[in-house]
């Protein structure tokens, strides 16, 4: 596949959605139509959205979808510019004063005094710092670079304003100035793209520049294809019932919701034990692969008898009157009865519907005590996309999980 790769540029959106899905990359129509902008107005494009999404993934899979070297500058607190635009080479300046030291010598050995001999030192200045002792940073060699690049700016919400505005001045200017050097033009602009995780809000002026897109989870068909992609052993139908179940935990009040690189990490989990058929047994023994918080777990752990037989509420809340049907954290496993209810659960729709009505209901009972629990963490509520993103009654069953979640991220971003 990647030997073959065509370097010529994107014909139409359906080109780019097919090029990135041979580089093993499920792009939808909104997010290939950001990426067919990016390379015909070589705008940078700002992709931000929940951890596992595939942001930084976007970046390679379009870097060997279009034959381009990818460069990454992969951001974090306390970076100077240095680490992202270039540095002198000090330990190369100093091994060169050392076998030099004879030469250099030569030039002061007649100097009357001290002055003259500093001046005729810095007279060489030029020796020292130039292109040979400039070690670039992935932004100068983006911009220095012969061939086309892509140049990845990863989790840039986590550099410092002030780097954002060096960032800004470069990707505005397509250029960087070495004031002992001179200034470097980009021959072939790069194609940039930045990650965002959202931890903190971004300038006007650095979103003004660059196309936006959020990306969230993906819907059930594009996350079965993603997994069924990676190869994971784990047959289609398996698989499918698996995305479901992750699904509906991410409709939980977790504190970090499942990635899609977790769907995967759990299939191929699953895939090893050996598993033909998901019970509530053999996820709750591996849902360690998925949620990393205990809290996360406790709650998964309660919800996932519910979830693997989403009839099973609607039917007990049928037998007990509609009662709250809480406080049932024991004696799962009971055959439930088909020949009674049918009513009821018709009504609801049958299976997936049922869970969505099944998820309300919790977080109604749920919620008050939840929230007591939860005391906030290190961040606010727009962190990975903001908590308690299923508390909302569900309207509709069907993959509309993932727009809701970005109209209400979409809201409280604006
Ligand atoms: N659309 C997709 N097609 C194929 N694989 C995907 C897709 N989205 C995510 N993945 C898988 O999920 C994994 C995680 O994606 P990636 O590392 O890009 O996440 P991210 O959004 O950059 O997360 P973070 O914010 O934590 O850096 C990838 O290694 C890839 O295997
Ligand atoms: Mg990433």
């Amino acid at each position: 596949m990647s030997e073959n790769v065509s370097t010529a540029e994107f014909a139409s959106v359906e080109d780019v959605v097919e090029r990135l899905a041979e580089q093993g990359y499920i792009a939808d129509r909104r997010l290939a139509t950001a990426v067919f902008l990016l390379a015909r107005l070589n705008r940078p494009v700002l992709l931000e959205g929940p951890a596992g999404v595939g942001k930084t993934e976007l970046a390679k899979a379009l870097a060997k979808a279009t034959g381009r070297r990818l460069l990454r500058l992969q951001c974090y607190e306390g970076q100077d510019e240095s680490k992202a635009l270039y540095e002198w080479d000090y330990g190369k300046q100093l091994l060169y004063t050392q076998l030099l030291r004879d030469k250099i010598g030569e030039i002061i050995a007649d100097a009357p005094d001290l002055a003259t001999a500093v001046e005729r030192i810095g007279a060489q200045d030029s020796v020292f710092f130039s292109d040979r002792f400039l070690a670039p940073r992935p932004l100068l060699e983006a911009i220095r670079s012969e061939e086309p690049v892509l140049l990845l700016i990863d989790e840039v919400d986590r550099a410092d304003e002030a780097l954002e505005a060096v960032l800004l001045e470069c990707l505005a200017e397509q250029q960087v100035s070495v004031p002992e050097i001179g200034t470097y033009t980009a021959k072939t602009p790069p194609y940039v793209i930045l990650t965002s995780n959202n931890t903190r809000d971004l300038s006007a002026a650095l979103k003004r520049r660059c196309l936006y897109l959020f990306l969230d989870y993906p819907d059930a068909e594009r996350e079965l294809e993603i997994v069924m992609g990676k190869r994971t052993g784990l047959a289609e139908a398996t698989a499918r019932e698996l995305v479901r179940i992750v699904r509906e935990l991410r409709g939980l009040r977790l504190r970090k919701h499942p990635s899609i690189s977790e769907t995967v990490d759990w299939a191929r989990t699953l895939a090893v034990l050996g598993v033909q058929e998901l019970s509530a047994e053999v996820l709750a023994d591996t849902v360690n692969v998925v949620l990393k918080y205990e809290r996360d777990i406790g709650l998964a752990l309660e919800a996932l008898p519910r979830l693997v037989d989403p009839n099973r509420n609607v039917l007990e809340e049928a037998a007990h009157g509609h009662g709250h049907g809480h406080g049932h954290g024991h004696g799962h496993g009971h055959g439930h009865g088909h020949g009674h209810d049918h009513d009821h659960a018709h009504d609801h729709g049958g299976g997936h519907h049922g869970a969505d009505v099944l998820d309300v209901d919790d977080d109604v009972d749920g919620a008050a005590v939840r929230e007591a629990k939860d005391r906030p963490g290190r961040h606010g509520e727009n962190y990975y996309g903001g908590r308690g993103q299923g508390i909302k009654p569900r309207t509709d069953a069907g993959g509309g999980q993932a727009r809701r979640a970005f109209a209400a991220i979409g809201r409280r971003n604006r």
